[in-house]
């Protein structure tokens, strides 16, 4: 299964970028997740404790955790799950975690922006960063948590306080956009949508996404109002999912394909594997913004190459400078949430 998860990356290989598997390939992953009871965070576990990587398997949320982990315990693979409930029992969910995974918070209603759930979603966000900065402070944060574009920079101002910052292994996880521009360009050019690799830059918000379809492997072309319109696809792609679920959440299913998507190309590269790229919003720092997702080569300590943008086209230049200005507001946002008793 997780063979197909990752077939689109390995398109990349086309592109120039060599995959050499090393004889570390499957070392073992622990892995923990800060949300796991919610809509994201089962299914995510769920493919998690299906990845022969994983061994040991830490559930936390603040509700329900037990059920979720005995329920997914009785599947025959080799993931150890473990429950942990209560914020008093989150240093021993992330003591020992390689990679932390984060759903935990709220997700949108119809007629919301992602921006809309800051208020509750950045706190939440922030007191599980300091506890993982003070007892796991090298494992990969991955954070889902909307809005991505906000609560990375929290994470990474928490983990700054902390003295534990290394902005190599904080991600925001952006893989849906790139999952659905693949899907949407596949069913727009009738191709096999194992083939297809769309990058997908900017941020995680609406006009921050910004899909390079300039960059598709195998190259596509559209014309212009097709373009427009797929793009605007791709960029509102959560908004068609959260007013198709009338008030039940936000993307979940997918979602959770998509981060185990992204913790198996995490698990790949610590184990030694070589051109393994995946886009994840970080922090960037000769970019326009502080940060901002772009494809990333990944190494046993995260970032090992920001691979910036390559060649854009025009219109893909337009659309970077429309996202910078929000981008530059929410990464602001996230700071000030920080220090705003400094
Ligand atoms: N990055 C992306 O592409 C992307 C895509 C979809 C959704 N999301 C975001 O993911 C988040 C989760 O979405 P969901 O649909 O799973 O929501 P959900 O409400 O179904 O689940 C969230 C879970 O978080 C738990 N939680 C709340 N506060 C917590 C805390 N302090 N510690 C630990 N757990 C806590 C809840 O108990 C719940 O189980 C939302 O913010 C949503 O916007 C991101």
């Amino acid at each position: 299964m997780f063979s197909r998860i990752i077939s689109p990356r390995n398109v990349k290989s086309a592109q120039g970028v060599l995959r050499h598997f090393s004889l570390s390939a499957q070392r073992d992953a622990r892995v923990a997740v800060l949300g796991a009871s919610g809509g994201i965070g089962q299914p995510l576990s769920l493919l998690l404790k299906e990845n022969p990587r994983v061994t040991e398997l830490a559930l936390y949320d603040v509700v329900n955790t037990p059920g979720v982990a005995a329920d997914l315990s009785h599947i025959s693979t080799k993931a150890k799950v473990t429950a942990f409930s209560g914020e008093k029992e989150l240093k021993h969910a992330v003591k020992d975690a390689e990679i932390v995974l984060i759903p935990a918070g709220v997700p949108r209603k119809p007629g919301m922006t992602r921006d809309d759930l800051f208020n509750t979603n950045a706190g939440i966000v922030r007191d599980l960063a300091k506890v993982c900065a003070k007892i796991c402070p090298d494992a990969m944060l991955c954070i889902i948590t909307n809005p991505v574009n906000s609560t990375v920079p929290i994470a990474s101002e928490v983990y700054k306080q902390e003295g534990v910052y290394n902005h190599k292994k904080i991600f925001g996880v952006t893989t849906l956009d790139v999952v659905r521009s693949n899907t949407f360009i596949a069913e727009a050019k009738g191709l096999d949508v194992n083939q297809v690799y769309c990058p997908v830059v900017g941020g995680h918000s609406g006009v921050t996404i910004v899909p390079l379809i300039s960059q598709c492997t195998p190259p596509v072309s559209f014309p212009a109002e097709e373009r427009e319109k797929l793009t605007r696809r791709i960029q509102n792609a959560g908004t068609e999912v959260v007013e198709a679920k009338a008030g039940g959440g936000s993307a979940t299913l997918s979602m959770a394909y998509a981060a185990a998507r992204f913790a198996n190309s995490l698990m790949e590269a610590m184990s030694g594997e070589s051109g393994i790229v995946e886009c994840a919003y970080v922090f960037s720092g000769d970019a326009d913004t502080k940060y901002f997702s772009t494809p990333l080569l990944l190494g046993p300590n995260g970032v090992a190459k920001n691979l910036g943008l390559s060649q854009i086209n025009e219109y893909e230049h337009d659309l970077v400078k429309e996202a910078i200005p929000e981008l530059e507001s929410n990464v602001q946002k996230g700071e000030d949430f920080i220090h705003k008793d400094d």
